[in-house]
């Protein structure tokens, strides 16, 4: 059977499934945290200084290489370069970890779907997600009892997302974009005026807005705005290769690039604008400071907006419903894009059918995913392999593949530049060059060291060191070992 390359309908089923991938959990779950843990106000500005010199340089680079070579990460990067298959297979690998623990998260974002009318939560809603929902405990160790409440909803995740998958590129996965992302932007931009009217807001939003420059000064911040912007923009882990594969020859990539770079940003910056608006208000009735108000950093959208809904009065059910609804939606676009890289990667090596790629990969992550995430340990899990994977895992695929044609491959950088210009409205330059040469290579090579040493030397907060070298660096390796075995492939061809 021979393969034909499937494409989206046209340019404008492109952009809505990119940014479908690009706003997602990251986006309203994780952004809001990754702010809180590091001062709020210290994060903005590394943020956007993260976005401008490395996330969009690296989306038009993700997107040049994609397009060029029509295939997914290591058929792309073998065309730039024979020996660089293996870079895009690393890439596949992280795909793989992620898509495993993002299942979980998006689970949690479906049951409060369901919580959500008649606000289950009650007036405590971080007791509710920690000890009654996620029925963890603060044990540095794991607990492994099985949790039913969350087995059966992580079924039903995976049923959703591969069925997505199964309906292909065009009737799969554009068509869920474009069924739900219009959705989330109307409800998503509801609840955010509503958390502006809230008494305190402001408080909140001084806390998110005011530079604090001091807190600038520490090291960390400048980490986590680097080690979030690739996750946000799903740039550096082969989403927008393999996006981008699907586009018809002509077509305007940093036109593209630009439309997801700004909704992607003007998504996250109005889940920081909702939470900490909520925080402001909880800061308002409590009598706390805005930084004391709530414990959890990772559960912080599971605290702030149930607040946030609670205070609709008589809309709250529909509101709630809705709101959860948009961000499940909004995760599940998201989720399909990671999955879709492995599927698309083993496509391209082994000339399988879609759906035979879809049963093994989606088959096997969602029997390790389900396995994992119906304990009592998910969040614990959830927290560990993210950081791990976000900052070690991401930034060194990311940072390959930069090195790749900005160092060792030089004449490459000229081609790929070449290759936007001729069908973009907006060109790249010297500046783009020089950003991808210089900046974000010696940013992200020193971000990778400094974690690195901060990991090995102290560990990441307070679980078990065994723990952390099952799930943290356990992951590492495992994207080690799945890129030195299927680098060694053979490649197939369709007959
Ligand atoms: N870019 C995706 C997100 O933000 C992975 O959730």
């Amino acid at each position: 059977m021979t393969i034909i390359r499937e494409h989206w309908s046209a340019r404008s089923g492109f952009i809505i499934a990119a940014v479908g991938s690009a706003v997602g959990l990251g986006n309203i779950w994780r952004f809001p945290y990754v702010a809180y843990e590091n001062g709020g106000g210290a994060f903005l500005i590394p943020y956007l200084i993260a976005l401008l010199t490395a996330g969009l340089p690296l989306l038009f680079l993700d997107y040049a290489v994609g397009h060029r070579s029509q295939g997914s990460p290591p058929k792309a990067y073998r065309a730039l370069f024979s020996k660089a298959e293996s870079l895009g297979w690393w890439q596949v690998a992280v795909c793989l970890v992620i898509g495993i623990y993002y299942a979980s998260v998006l689970t949690w974002a479906g049951s409060y779907v369901y919580f959500s009318i008649g606000q289950l939560w009650g007036d405590q809603p971080e007791q509710f997600f920690f000890e009654q929902y996620l029925a963890t405990t603060a044990s540095s160790q794991f607990e492994w009892q099985f949790v039913s409440h969350l087995f059966w909803p992580l079924i039903a995740v995976w049923a959703a997302v591969l069925l997505i998958l199964y309906g292909g590129v065009k009737k799969g996965v554009e068509l869920a974009n474009k069924i739900f992302m219009p959705m989330l932007i109307v409800l998503f931009s509801i609840l955010v005026i509503q958390a502006l009217r809230l008494p305190g807001a402001v408080d909140g939003l001084n806390a998110f807005f005011t530079p604090n420059w001091q807190a600038m000064m520490n090291y960390k911040v400048w980490l986590a705005a680097y080690g979030h912007i690739f996750f946000s923009l799903s740039v550096g882990f082969g989403i927008m290769v393999t996006y981008a594969s699907y586009l018809k020859p002509k077509t305007n990539l940093t036109g593209s690039g630009l439309v997801v770079g700004f909704a992607n940003s003007s998504f996250e910056i109005l889940a920081g604008i909702g939470v900490f608006a909520a925080l402001g208000f909880m800061a308002f009735s409590s009598g706390a400071k805005v930084e004391d108000v709530v414990s959890g950093g990772i559960g912080l959208a599971f605290i702030a907006f149930p607040k946030l809904i609670s205070s609709l009065g008589a809309g709250a059910d529909l509101f709630g419903f809705l709101f959860f609804a948009s961000l499940f939606v909004a995760g599940i676009t998201s989720m399909v894009s990671i999955l879709q890289v492995p599927i698309a990667a083993l496509q391209d090596k082994l000339a399988w059918s879609r759906s035979k790629a879809v049963t093994w990969v989606g088959g096997g992550t969602a029997v390790i995913s389900t396995l994992l995430f119906s304990t009592t340990s998910a969040i614990k899990l959830v927290d560990i392999i993210d950081h791990f994977i976000n900052n070690i895992g991401i930034i060194t695929g990311a940072l390959l593949s930069i090195v790749l044609v900005s160092w060792f491959k030089r004449h490459l950088m000229q081609q790929l530049a070449e290759h936007i210009n001729v069908r973009s409205t907006v060109q790249v330059g010297g500046i783009w060059k020089m950003t991808l040469t210089i900046i974000t290579p010696a940013v992200l090579l020193s971000t990778l060291i400094m974690t690195l040493s901060g990991l090995l030397a102290t560990g990441y907060g307070d679980y078990a060191p065994g723990l952390q070298w099952t799930f943290g660096w356990g992951v590492i390796l495992f994207c080690v070992v799945f890129t030195l075995v299927l680098t060694q492939v053979n490649d197939r061809k369709g007959k």
